[in-house]
């Protein structure tokens, strides 16, 4: 067994934002060819709490050297308040000959990198005419600021950045910290969320929102709203983008906005595209110039395997980590 911590998994991925977006292209296009194993993620909730959660994602993804495990991810809000992460997660690699568990990794770095890299992805693939030179983001936590390094990667000239966050002390030491990592970039804030969607033809929502609380009404016509946190637009909103997703099947789900328009409508017809698609055959499908396109990534398994798997053959390389040979029992 190969046990890899935060500072093993830093000591991979730091700089390797390229490497990450690949591995996160690959398994999105092997998943939308049929080459993946994805049964729905399980929610663990507790009784009398719908804050905090904990969700089992288990996949399996098929390449030349075909990985499978388990990302088990945390989510307690109320950590923020307490100085502490919102998420903290644990990534099992088994072997795909034996099926036994070979490498067991802090989990919470991969999982907001693969996230950051998928909305990159879309960013960078459904592209407008004219490139984007500036981003809003809405929630100034964790995911957004990976969200802005892999944009940072994707998207050459982005030069501006406008923040919005109902915590107005959340989005002042998030722009300091931005100002530490990129001192190139324009960050100014927004005062309302309205003013961030209209500030930039790109526009990244990542809060801790569990209903519904935004429209795009105040987007421009050619606007990219990357929804990651999923419930945070009206299904108005929802209903009159260009919707692509990740997976129809896991996105409609656990009340997400798209969840939401599905059961208003009856159907799945307001999605154009699922991402792997897109990224196989980027002419196929330009961001519409006239509407709003919306990016729902449910957030798939076969992300945080590929990239654990990336980390795991670096570590190895790199001999990072602890060897722990008794973890198993002894053959018989
Ligand atoms: N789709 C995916 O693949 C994926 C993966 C990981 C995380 N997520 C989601 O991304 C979201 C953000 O995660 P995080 O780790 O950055 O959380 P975080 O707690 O670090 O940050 C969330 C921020 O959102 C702010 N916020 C809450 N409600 C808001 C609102 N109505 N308007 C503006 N700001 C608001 C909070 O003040 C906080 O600063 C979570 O909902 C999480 O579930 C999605």
């Amino acid at each position: 067994m190969l046990i890899l911590g935060a500072e093993d998994v830093h000591q991979v991925l730091d700089g390797a934002e390229k490497d990450v977006l690949e591995a996160v292209r690959q398994a999105y296009v092997l998943h939308d060819q049929g080459r993946s194993a994805l049964p729905h993620s399980v929610f663990l909730r507790f009784p009398d709490d719908r804050r905090n959660r904990i969700i089992a994602l288990p996949a399996y993804l098929g390449d030349d050297t075909p990985v499978a495990g388990v990302k088990w991810v945390s989510s307690f809000p109320g950590n923020v308040a307490a100085g502490l992460r919102r998420a903290s997660a644990a990534i099992i690699l088994n072997s795909m000959s034996t099926g036994m568990p070979e490498a067991f990794m802090e989990g919470s770095v991969i999982s907001a990198r693969r996230t950051a890299a998928s909305a990159a992805l879309a960013a960078a693939t459904l592209a407008a005419r004219t490139p984007d030179t500036g981003v809003s983001l809405v929630g100034c936590g964790v995911i957004n600021f990976e969200v802005l390094r892999f944009l940072r990667a994707a998207l050459p000239d982005l030069a501006e950045v406008t923040l919005f966050d109902l915590d107005q002390e959340r989005a002042r030491s998030f722009a300091e910290r931005c100002a530490a990592h990129w001192p190139e970039l324009r960050i100014g804030p927004a005062a309302m969320a309205d003013e961030a969607l209209a500030a930039h033809r790109l526009v990244s929502i990542a809060t801790t929102a569990a209903t519904p609380h935004l429209t795009t009404d105040a987007c421009r016509p050619g606007t990219l709203v990357l929804h990651l946190s999923l419930r945070d637009l009206t299904e108005e909103s929802v209903l009159a983008a260009v919707n692509v997703v990740d997976d129809a099947d896991h996105v409609c789900r656990e009340a997400t906005s798209l969840h939401l328009a599905e059961q208003r409508t009856g159907g799945r017809d307001f999605i154009e595209a699922p991402i792997g698609a897109v990224l196989a055959d980027p002419a196929a499908q330009r961001r519409s110039e006239d509407r709003i396109t919306v990016f729902s990534p449910f957030g798939l398994g076969v992300l945080d395997l590929a990239v654990a798997d990336l980390v795991r053959r670096r570590a190895r390389t790199l001999s990072l980590g602890t060897r722990l040979p008794g973890f198993l029992p002894a053959p018989d």
